[in-house]
Formats: C-alpha cells, sequence, structure tokens
C-alpha cells in the first residue's frame, strides 16, 4: 500500500487530465482519474503512467469509473462537467452541471470523507455551492478554484507587456469567476515595485480586460473546447497548498460568513490556504469603486445562485 498521498481528480477530460499531469510532474502524490465514459480515464491514466520515467515523476496514475478506486483521498478535485461553447457565457452551464456536481461530490466524499474539495466546474462560484450542500463538509474543506488561474493571466500578461520574468508579478482579483471579476491594480506588483509606476493606465486597462476575456478568448480560438492547460496548472498550485500544508495567501472561490459583509454564499476572496483547507479568508481594505464592483460581482453569484433548485 502506497503512502504516498492520494488526490482523485473527478473529470478525466482536458482538463481534468491536464491537471493530473501537472500534479504527476510534481510527485504531490498518487492520481486517480474517475470519469463516466467507460475506457477514457483508463486510457488517459496510462498514457501519463507512460511518461512518468521520462519526467523522473514517482506517482501512480490510474483511471476508474468506480468510487471504491477513489476511497480515502486526500484531495479530490472536480472538472466533471460540460465546457463552454462560443458565445456561451459560464453561467449558461449552470443547468446541467449542478446535476453533475452535486452528484460527484456526493459520492467522492462518501468514499473519502476526510478529503479537502477543490471544484473547478463553471458556474464555479455556484458550483461550490452546490458542492458545499451535497457532501455536508464544511465550509473550510469546499472552496474553489478561479482567482488561482485569473491572476496567472493577469500575471502573464503583464510579464509580457514588460518584458520581465513572469515570477516577479504578483496580484489579486476578487470577485465571482466572470465578466463581473475584480482585479485589484493597485496593489498589483513586479518584484515589489507597484505596477502603475512601471506601465501606463492605457496598458494596465488593456491587461485588466484581457483577462477579464481571456477564458472567453480561448474558447474562440479553440472553438470546440475551453482553456485547459492553465486551468489544470492553477489546480495543480491548490493541490500543492493542501499538500504541502502551505499556508499560501491565494485568491479563490471561498464559503463567506460575515466576511466583506456577506453571508451564505461563495465568491472569489484572498483566502490562507493549508493542510486542512481554507484556514481563514483574508479582508482586504477596499476603496470605495472597488468595493462596489466587488458587491456587484457577488450579486450576479447570488442571482445565480437563486436559479438553483432547492433541497
Ligand atoms: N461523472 C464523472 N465525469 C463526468 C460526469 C459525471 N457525472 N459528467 C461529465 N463528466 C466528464 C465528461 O465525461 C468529461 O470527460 O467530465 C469531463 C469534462 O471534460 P471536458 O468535456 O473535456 O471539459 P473541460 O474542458 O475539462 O472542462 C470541464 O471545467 O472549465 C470548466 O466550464 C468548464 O465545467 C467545465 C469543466
Amino acid at each position: 500500500m502506497s503512502r504516498r498521498h492520494r488526490i482523485t481528480i473527478v473529470g478525466a477530460g482536458m482538463t481534468g487530465a491536464s491537471a493530473a499531469q501537472w500534479c504527476a510532474a510534481r510527485e504531490l502524490g498518487d492520481v486517480v482519474l474517475f470519469d463516466v465514459v467507460e475506457g477514457l480515464p483508463q486510457g488517459k491514466a496510462l498514457d501519463l503512467a507512460e511518461a512518468a520515467p521520462l519526467l523522473a515523476a514517482d506517482a501512480r496514475v490510474t483511471g476508474t469509473g468506480s468510487w471504491a478506486d477513489t476511497a480515502g483521498s486526500d484531495v479530490v478535485v472536480v472538472t466533471a462537467g460540460v465546457p463552454r461553447k462560443p458565445g456561451m457565457s459560464r453561467r449558461e452551464l449552470l443547468g446541467t452541471n449542478h446535476r453533475i456536481v452535486a452528484d460527484v461530490t456526493k459520492a467522492a466524499a462518501a468514499a473519502s470523507p476526510d478529503a479537502v474539495f477543490i471544484i473547478l466546474t463553471n458556474p464555479v462560484d455556484v458550483m461550490c455551492s452546490v458542492a458545499l450542500r451535497a457532501t455536508g463538509l464544511p465550509p473550510a474543506r469546499v472552496f474553489g478554484q478561479a482567482g488561482v488561474l485569473d491572476t496567472t493571466r493577469f500575471r502573464a500578461f503583464v510579464a509580457s507587456e514588460l518584458d520581465v520574468s513572469v515570477e516577479d508579478v504578483h496580484a489579486l482579483v476578487l470577485g465571482g469567476h466572470g465578466d463581473t471579476m475584480v482585479p485589484l491594480v493597485r496593489l498589483a506588483a513586479v518584484g515589489g515595485v507597484p505596477l502603475s509606476a512601471l506601465l501606463p493606465p492605457e496598458a494596465i486597462a488593456r491587461a485588466v480586460e484581457r483577462t477579464r476575456g481571456a477564458g472567453a478568448e480561448i474558447v474562440g480560438l479553440l472553438k470546440n473546447a475551453s482553456a485547459y492547460c492553465a486551468p489544470g496548472a492553477a489546480l495543480c498550485e491548490m493541490v500543492a497548498a493542501v499538500l504541502h500544508d502551505k499556508g499560501r495567501l491565494l485568491p479563490a472561490p471561498a464559503y463567506l460568513q460575515g466576511e466583506y459583509g456577506l453571508s451564505g454564499l461563495y465568491t472569489g476572496v484572498p483566502i490562507v490556504l493549508d493542510g486542512g483547507g481554507v484556514r481563514r479568508v483574508v479582508e482586504v481594505p477596499l476603496q470605495p469603486e472597488e468595493r462596489a464592483a466587488f458587491l456587484r460581482s457577488a450579486e450576479e453569484v447570488r442571482s445565480a445562485l437563486a436559479e438553483l433548485p432547492q433541497g
């Protein structure tokens, strides 16, 4: 019996397989890919397992359609669902994806009651609430991936604009994962130097707009798929923060219980992420216009939440 960590990735599609690849390459633990399509998780897992010697990565990657094979996982990542088509908003996926997410998170939690759940399926802020209800787990152990992806996109655009290392660009995005996301440009910095001292306002505005539309830009190019490499890497970053008990301060959809004056919903906020999941939500003092944009974004999440069937 392996004593390595166990990571279950539900949905062995584009994003699930990408997350599996990054996690295995970083030797975060053994990876179990789960999917309803017979042969898909097994085939992708086998392909990844065969790459392991080239990466010198000791991580067992297996594929399954049986929840029993996922039992005892430390982390469960949920990517199961349907992706966007060109012209679709993330919210339009709600009808189909909420059933899928409720079913898979309930079954996964029954098999791995101690796991930390990271939800990626869109609309992610709403799907986190679906997972919270379906699993009955404490909110600290159910949260989403959105802000890590949004900030890596912003960082990539800024680094390319400035022609500096991507490593040194730091940024924070608040709010729902959608067109209303709130990049906190005021706090963005490159190696400790405020972004506003390095780039003119028009260039910063361009990077912000591109970040907002980054998912749609890729759907528009791929046509039959949405982005999966950066989303997979973002998931891996969060899995690493949990399994290495890092205490990373990252933006993510987290359950609010009075923070920012909001309760009973998930939206993107800075969290401290460690082995137990969300250790705490960090409240950033906001300027009036930032606060207004954040509340507008949260309102959008709340209205999508109201579309969910109760019970
Ligand atoms: N149980 C397990 N897997 C499921 C289920 C289910 N009930 N329903 C669907 N799936 C699987 C599909 O078989 C597919 O392999 O989920 C996988 C989704 O993969 P893709 O279609 O390739 O979609 P992907 O691009 O990975 O996006 C998945 O992430 O970005 C979001 O909005 C996107 O919700 C979508 C999700």
